[in-house]
């Protein structure tokens, strides 16, 4: 359950070992309530580190095993992750970024990030949003991106996968009211994760632990979109409306 500060005791998330997702359990591990993580990720040397550090810090920590490629056992995947205890949040944050002009080459490369971003997270949100509706109560987190708002030549594979994750999330959202279970669109820029090695921050990019604060400040009340850092919000909002013509003209 959630206390009246926005502190839950219990979390899972997909995409266990992501910088993102990672930075969010520390955020709720140092609020003082959490006690249970389930951890769904490939199975990984990261995540058996990750699950040995937590388990020296929470009660129970649990690992699931987790292939966003493997679309035929998602159901049974998320029924290990879901079916015995209450879940206060669960995240999507599993994720992929891939290289534009590689999957203009092959396409087989867009295909998958599809696969990863778009089917997958879909699947896993609606089969959680059954678990939590059923329940009763809870937070759904969806790692969406200001990606999803207006296709750049430079990124719109992964854009375009987002902007499908995006449109389910926020459709959902619509569809929960009034069910006690909550959800929370969140569109970061570009942070600073392995996802991001190597490439030149954009403008407004930030870390995983100020996007971990966006998601808990705005963990309770009604189901919303946030953007990270918020200034973003009015950002794209004037980039959307944006003549072709000029986007075209920003650094891409
Ligand atoms: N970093 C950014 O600039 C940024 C901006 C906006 C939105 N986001 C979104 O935020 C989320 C978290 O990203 P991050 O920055 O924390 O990156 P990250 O550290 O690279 O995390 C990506 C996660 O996705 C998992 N993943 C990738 N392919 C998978 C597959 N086939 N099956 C299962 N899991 C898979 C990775 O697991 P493995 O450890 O097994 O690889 C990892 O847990 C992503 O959805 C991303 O699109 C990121």
């Amino acid at each position: 359950v959630i206390d009246s500060l926005g502190a839950p005791e219990s979390v899972l998330v997909l995409g266990g070992t992501s910088e993102i997702g990672t930075a969010l359990i520390e955020q709720f591990r140092t609020s003082g309530r959490l006690r249970r993580v389930v951890l769904a990720a490939r199975p990984s040397a990261l995540r058996d580190q990750l699950s040995s550090r937590l388990a020296g810090q929470l009660a129970e920590v649990r690992t699931v095993d987790f292939d966003a490629t493997d679309l035929d056992r998602i159901g049974e995947t998320m029924r290990a992750c879901l079916d015995d205890a209450d879940i206060d949040v669960v995240v999507i944050a599993a994720g992929v970024l891939p290289d534009n002009e590689e999957a203009l080459r092959r396409p087989a490369v867009a295909v998958e990030a599809a696969q990863v971003n778009y089917v997958a997270a879909m699947a896993a949100l609606l089969h959680a949003a059954d678990a939590l509706r059923r329940q009763g109560h809870g937070v759904l987190v969806v790692l969406s991106s200001v990606a999803a708002e207006r296709p750049r030549a430079a990124n719109f594979v992964y854009g375009s996968t987002k902007a499908g994750l995006d449109s389910v999330s926020r459709g959902l959202a619509e569809q929960l009211r009034g069910s006690g279970v909550t959800l929370l669109t969140v569109r970061p820029g570009f942070v600073r994760t392995r996802m991001t090695a190597g490439m030149a921050p954009a403008p407004f990019s930030t870390d995983p632990t100020t996007v971990a604060r966006a998601i808990a400040e705005n963990l309770r009340g009604p189901s919303r979109v946030i953007w990270v850092p918020g200034l973003l919000r009015w950002v794209m909002l004037a980039l959307r409306a944006m003549p072709a013509a000029v986007f075209r003209r920003l650094p891409q």
